[in-house]
């Protein structure tokens, strides 16, 4: 069978996470998908950088737009981040034939309606278990997993940033300001950390989860949010005395006008589950109406998680497609018209 090959743009904490463990992994990849799935290219504002993994045998281009239209690649890995130039080169990306994994949830949530459906008009999909929740395979879990259900509720930690920061704050007594300077040395940030202490973070990973959860198309208008960034160790203190813990939750609620979907800092009883869930870990609760609750936790951020996840779905396509790249789609396609549509 032949080689599939993978293009990856940007080659910070996530693509360089997703090379490592291509690499690493890449016996026991390819006994499962029964074909090689081999990075041909990547790409980097500074091609000459050094980084975090091995590149011999990879060509590293500067011009992202070059490798989406690159005619030897297969899949495009989209790990830039944010709107431009992402949106673009994952259209032209499709556009050539190509289908796309990408981690971003930001572009996905302000602009997935339109992507899914560029992708669908092709027959192409996008896989996206990396944009939400880091390595906890929640998009799977919630689209395959619990598709026999009506899903009632979510609710979860779902920004490892921001529950990093909180727990140093509470159980280290860190400050705000120092735990955001680790969690971005330590690669759990955003480029732009406003998006992670701000709440819009884990409002771009709700509506991507609400959407697939209750079949609605994406709107992220409609969350509600508020962040941390007022919450004080003053805060964090006199919550522990009374016997809560303050986590940033993102929730998502079918009631009988629709759906309610917030984010915000909310406190918790310390003897629930949710408020053990410390440092970069992530946790999502789903309520189904056969099945109960059903909790999902791991690692929420990082390269390494991350890479789980992009991986995940570079071996759904390579085990999807018998050859051609675009029968991959109908079991992988984002299909929110297939079930039934809520208003909010
Ligand atoms: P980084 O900032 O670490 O990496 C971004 C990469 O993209 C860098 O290699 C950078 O090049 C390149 N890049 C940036 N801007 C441009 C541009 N305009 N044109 C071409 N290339 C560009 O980001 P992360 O790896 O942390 O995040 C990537 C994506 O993954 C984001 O969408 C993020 O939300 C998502 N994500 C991140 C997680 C994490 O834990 N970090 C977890 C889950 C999702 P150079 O290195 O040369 O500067
Ligand atoms: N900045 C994000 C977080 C990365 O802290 O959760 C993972 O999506």
């Amino acid at each position: 069978k032949p080689v599939l090959k993978v293009g990856i743009l940007g080659l910070g904490t996530v693509g360089q996470g997703v090379l490592r463990l291509l690499k690493n992994n890449a016996e026991e990849i390819e006994r499962r998908v029964g074909r090689k799935l081999q990075v041909s290219h990547v790409s980097a504002r500074s091609a000459g950088k050094a980084r975090d993994c091995d590149l011999s045998g990879i060509e590293v281009l500067s011009d992202a737009m070059q490798l989406a239209t690159q005619a030897d690649v297969d899949i495009i890995v989209e790990t830039i981040g944010g709107i431009s130039p992402a949106r673009e080169l994952i259209e032209v990306a499709l556009t050539r034939g190509k289908p796309v994994v990408t981690a971003n949830k930001a572009l996905l949530a302000e602009h997935g309606n339109e992507l899914f459906a560029l992708a669908r008009k092709q027959n192409l999909s996008i896989g996206f278990e990396a944009a939400v929740a880091g390595g906890i395979p929640v998009i799977k879990a919630i689209r395959e997993g619990l598709a026999g259900n009506r899903i009632d509720k979510l609710a979860g930690i779902i920004n490892g940033t921001c529950n990093y920061i909180l727990t140093q704050m509470q159980s280290k007594g860190q400050s705000f300001a120092d735990a955001l300077a680790d969690a971005q040395k330590l690669g759990y940030a955003e480029a732009d950390p406003t998006f992670d202490i701000g709440g819009f973070d884990a409002a771009h990973k709700l509506t991507i989860l609400a959407s697939i959860a209750f079949g609605m198309p994406l709107n992220f208008a409609a969350v509600s949010v508020e962040g941390i960034q007022s919450v004080t160790a003053q805060d964090i203190e006199i919550a522990k005395v009374f016997g809560y813990r303050i986590k940033l939750l993102g929730i998502a609620k079918r009631g009988a006008g629709g759906v309610e979907l917030r984010v915000h800092p909310t406190l918790i009883p310390e003897s629930t589950l949710l408020a053990k869930v410390d440092g970069v870990l992530n946790s999502v609760v789903i309520r189904g109406n056969a099945v109960g609750e059903v909790g999902l936790y791991g690692r929420g951020a990082g390269g390494d998680a991350t890479a789980s996840a992009v991986v995940a779905d570079l071996v759904d396509l390579a085990r999807g497609f018998g050859g051609d790249v675009r029968h991959a789609v109908p079991a992988l396609a984002f299909q929110p018209e297939a079930v039934q549509s809520l208003a909010i």
